[in-house]
């Protein structure tokens, strides 16, 4: 059976940066609060004309040039996205048009912050059963369409861009090694934003703004999120006999520095072995590991041969956490 291996990868963050002083005009907040609560500094925001398609195309095309590949070699598409520019038709199938793929399936994954993370497994399970051969998996978000930018306690921690990777088929012993998914359904209220579904079929009826703005218990979110990171973390080091001090890079769902580096300690990992960018971009949800790893395979910090864990936790509640050997 072959392993799904990580051939290139590619990310893509808007121009526009918005930065803690930004937020201070708009919100009762302050620059000390947000750093000290979240580690975050700044967030790019998308501009009203760029779509999540555009955002995922973007960090697909770079992903495809990293790996060296055309678009009409990639035989599936996934997006993982919590914010896709409609309903339907799938924002997969509108990259799977800008990128100019084959008529090869495409379709959208929604696990919000853990979004990533499953993209990348479906692409593994797709790959060991011989359903494909090369997949594109991007994670893509422009979150602050659905941030209430009234809400201090939540506008301060999203931003949006997109990252990608290609997956292929390898008979080599690196790749994916093993995943690891998780849902909870009966949090499904810490975190959540309810959207157009909800419009009453056949009447005008329109909901309240607020019901498609993102909602969150965030402390509570916070207490869960550290103790199931924890688990499904020993989970994957479990299931490939390794312990702690056999992994060389962490790279976490950025959504808050406390949370990754309450994760480091109970790993007993350096922080210098943990990708973070939250500073620079925010919580990007099903983005965000996707773009940590390209900041990290381009800047040298990804070396052949690396254990590498990705793990993440978001609205579901969903969590999980994918080891690779690089
Ligand atoms: N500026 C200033 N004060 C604020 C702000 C702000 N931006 N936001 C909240 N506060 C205030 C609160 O009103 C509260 O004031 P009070 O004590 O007078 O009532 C006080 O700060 C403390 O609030 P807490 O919510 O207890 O603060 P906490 O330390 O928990 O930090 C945070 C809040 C940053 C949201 C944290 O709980 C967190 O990061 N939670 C996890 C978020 C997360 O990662 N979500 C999951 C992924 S997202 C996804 O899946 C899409």
């Amino acid at each position: 059976m072959p392993r799904a291996r990580i051939i290139g990868t590619g990310s893509y963050l808007p121009s526009r940066v918005l930065t803690n002083a930004d937020l201070e005009k708009q919100v009762e907040t302050s620059d000390e609060w947000i750093v000290e609560r979240t580690g975050i500094r700044e967030r790019h925001i998308a501009d009203p004309t760029e779509e999540c398609s555009d955002l995922a195309t973007a960090a697909g095309r770079r992903a495809l040039e990293a790996a060296g590949i055309s678009a009409s070699e990639v035989d599936l598409v996934l997006v993982a996205t919590a914010t896709a520019d409609m309903a339907f038709p799938a924002t997969a199938c509108l990259v799977q048009r800008a990128l100019g793929c084959g008529p090869i399936p495409a379709f959208d994954l929604s696990a919000a912050c853990s979004g990533f993370v499953y993209g990348l497994t479906v692409a593994d399970q797709f790959i060991r059963a011989g359903g494909a051969r090369t997949v594109l998996v991007i994670g893509a978000e422009v979150l602050s369409r659905i941030v209430d930018w009234t809400d201090r306690t939540t506008c301060v921690l999203f931003g949006d861009g997109a990252g990608a990777v290609v997956v292929q088929a390898t008979d080599e012993d690196r790749g994916i090694l093993s995943a690891h998914l998780h849902a909870e359904g009966e949090m499904a209220d810490l975190l959540m934003v309810v959207a157009p579904s909800k419009r009453h079929p056949g009447s005008d009826e329109v909901i309240a703004l607020e019901g498609e703005m993102i909602r969150m218990r965030g402390n509570e979110t916070f207490k869960v999120a550290v103790r199931m990171l924890e688990e499904v973390v020993g989970e994957a080091l479990a299931a490939n006999h390794m312990e702690p001090g056999d992994l060389d890079l962490l790279i976490p769902h950025q959504a808050n520095i406390r949370i990754i580096e309450a994760t480091a300690k109970r790993l007993n990992m350096a922080m210098d072995s943990v990708v973070v960018n939250v500073d620079r971009v925010g919580n990007t949800s099903a983005a965000s590991i996707p773009i940590a790893l390209d900041e990290a395979v381009r800047s040298g910090r990804v070396r052949a041969g690396q254990h590498i864990l990705l793990e993440a936790f978001g609205g579901g509640l969903t969590w999980g956490a994918v080891m690779m050997r690089w």
